[in-house]
């Protein structure tokens, strides 16, 4: 794949740092984002790439973001919706309001910020857009109202741009992982060699992006192989 220009929200850990890493050792232009600007700042120095403070959920900071890239690279060649929060809770005890702030960075955030891109991928007729599902987006489960919901809403959406956005030229990839040993929900320190690791959700995305243009992907559910085997 020739140099791209890559935005990449919530880049500042997990899966998202992980895509920022791979993209700039593959010689990629890179702009993330994220909210923690400490972890930004580490990001940033360890790859090269330029992060900024923004938050998915707030419209003005995506205006900002979409500036930035316009500044630093010219424009964006590849979007990825990475950024993410999780809730559970079972109904009766749901909070509907921290449903609302899942669906607004998990949801709204995603959208908010391509309906910006769209018109500039469009403008150089090309571009490809990379949304992060999950496996909890494609079967409901116990206390996955707001974050299964928010995820199958993300699959949703992906197929409605694909409708419109392919005969543009733009490719829009969903990608489903399974279980990913990151820090995600506070969750530290998990280590099992059969699991999978934000590296391998990386470079599944790398792979995807760098088929020819004529192909597209249009939704890759990642699994590990053998994910109970414990050494
Ligand atoms: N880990 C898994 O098992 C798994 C499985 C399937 C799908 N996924 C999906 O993969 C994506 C990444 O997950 P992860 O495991 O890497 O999670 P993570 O380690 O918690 O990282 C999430 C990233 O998103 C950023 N973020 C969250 N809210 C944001 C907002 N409003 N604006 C900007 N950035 C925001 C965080 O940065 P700040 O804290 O600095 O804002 C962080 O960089 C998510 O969409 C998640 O739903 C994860």
């Amino acid at each position: 794949m020739p140099t791209q220009r890559f935005l990449i929200t919530g880049g500042s850990q997990g899966i998202g740092a992980a895509i920022v890493t791979h993209a700039r050792k593959a010689g990629h232009q890179v702009v993330f984002t994220g909210r923690k600007e400490a972890q930004i700042k580490r990001v940033a120095a360890d790859t090269g790439a330029h992060g900024i403070t923004a938050d998915v959920a707030v419209d003005a900071d995506n205006a900002r973001t979409v500036d930035a890239c316009v500044k630093h690279m010219g424009g964006v060649d590849v979007l990825i919706n990475n950024a993410g929060v999780g809730y559970s809770a079972d109904m009766g005890a749901l909070d509907v309001n921290a449903m609302r702030a899942l669906f607004a960075t998990n949801v709204f955030g995603g959208v908010d910020l391509t309906n910006r891109i769209v018109p500039l991928m469009k403008a150089q007729g090309h571009g490809d857009i990379v949304n992060l599902a999950s496996t909890s987006g494609m079967k409901g489960a116990k206390g996955g109202t707001a974050y299964a919901g928010s995820k199958w809403a993300v699959r949703g959406i992906t197929q409605c741009w694909q409708a419109e956005l392919r005969p543009h030229g733009i490719r829009v990839i969903c990608i489903c992982p399974s279980e990913v040993q990151t820090n995600w929900m506070g969750k530290t320190g998990r280590n099992n060699p059969n699991k999978l690791y934000a590296d391998d959700i990386a470079a599944t995305i790398l792979a995807g992006l760098d088929m020819p243009r004529r192909v597209l992907w249009p939704e890759l559910a990642v699994f590990a192989n053998n994910p109970w085997k414990e050494d």
